[in-house]
């Protein structure tokens, strides 16, 4: 049977390296973005492309629509749409943080609404991964709002991975540290943020896209067929170790 897998924000860093990934593990791809020029330029003519805001509940469902209307069903998600807003609570606007729950928090929930949608109407198994954050696993300055958003990630996928066992759908998250992606363009744009971000972490140095793309593709795989309501970092030991201390 044909594996046909949907990934979101296929234009952004992670959600490129994940349609690659998932490519050359034989999967057929639908990709999205909000913009057709993005995945033209991202992608040629390959693979189903469709132009949606997974931030809307009509955004979401179009997508699916879509897919249906070329007779594909999606069973696998990798939900790669997000961004990362930094700053300090009290600065915060009110603009810039519903922003960043709509990248990262109301587009997961929507997405992955429609997803489980799909697969209950066609009385199909499948599997998700959505993608939280270092920073909902241990505070670190400036990063409330996305820090919340992502938190609200992580809880979305326990629920949803209890609510949805018995009908075979597994559904997990990946927590990267920080990755050399367009997001992270302001933390990593010069030597020296880029020096100091590598520093923070217990194993020095800053992740890639591609790594974190093949934990998530194992998620998605039949390798994985025990994993569900799981959290997995790849944060270089970020969030769980303190090697300084003797
Ligand atoms: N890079 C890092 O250091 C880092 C660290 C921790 C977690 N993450 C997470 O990793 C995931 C992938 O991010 P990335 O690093 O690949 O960033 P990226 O290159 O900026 O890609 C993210 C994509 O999300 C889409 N997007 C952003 N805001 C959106 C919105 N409001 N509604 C719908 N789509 C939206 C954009 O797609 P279009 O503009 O094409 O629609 C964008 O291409 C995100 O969830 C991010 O929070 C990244």
């Amino acid at each position: 049977m044909e594996k046909i897998a949907l990934v979101t924000g296929a234009a952004g860093g992670l959600g490129q390296s994940v349609a690659a990934s998932l490519a050359e593990a034989g999967w057929t791809l639908i990709v999205t973005s909000r913009d057709s020029e993005r995945l033209r330029r991202s992608y040629g003519d390959s693979h189903l492309q469709v132009v949606a805001d997974c931030s809307s509940v009509a955004g979401s469902q179009h997508i699916f629509e879509v897919a249906k209307a070329h007779q594909m069903l999606p069973t696998a998600l990798a939900h790669c749409v997000g961004n990362i807003r930094l700053g300090a609570l009290h600065r915060m606007t009110d603009a810039d943080f519903t922003a960043c729950l709509n990248a990262n928090l109301i587009s997961a929930f929507h997405t992955l609404a429609a997803f489980v949608g799909a697969l209950r109407d066609a009385k199909c198994a499948g599997t998700a991964v959505l993608v939280s954050s270092a920073a909902a696993r241990i505070g670190t300055p400036n990063h409330e709002a996305v820090a919340a958003a992502k938190a609200g990630v992580e809880g979305l996928v326990r629920s949803a991975a209890a609510t949805y066992a018995g009908y075979g759908i597994r559904i997990n998250a990946v927590a990267p540290g920080i990755m050399d992606t367009p997001a992270s363009t302001a933390i990593l744009g010069t030597t020296m943020g880029r020096e100091a971000a590598a520093r923070q972490y217990p194993l020095p140095g800053i992740g890639s896209a591609d790594e974190l793309a093949e934990l998530m593709v194992w998620l998605l795989s039949e390798k994985a067929v025990r994993v569900t309501g799981q959290v997995w970092s790849m944060d270089a030991g970020f969030s769980t170790i303190r090697p300084l201390v003797r």
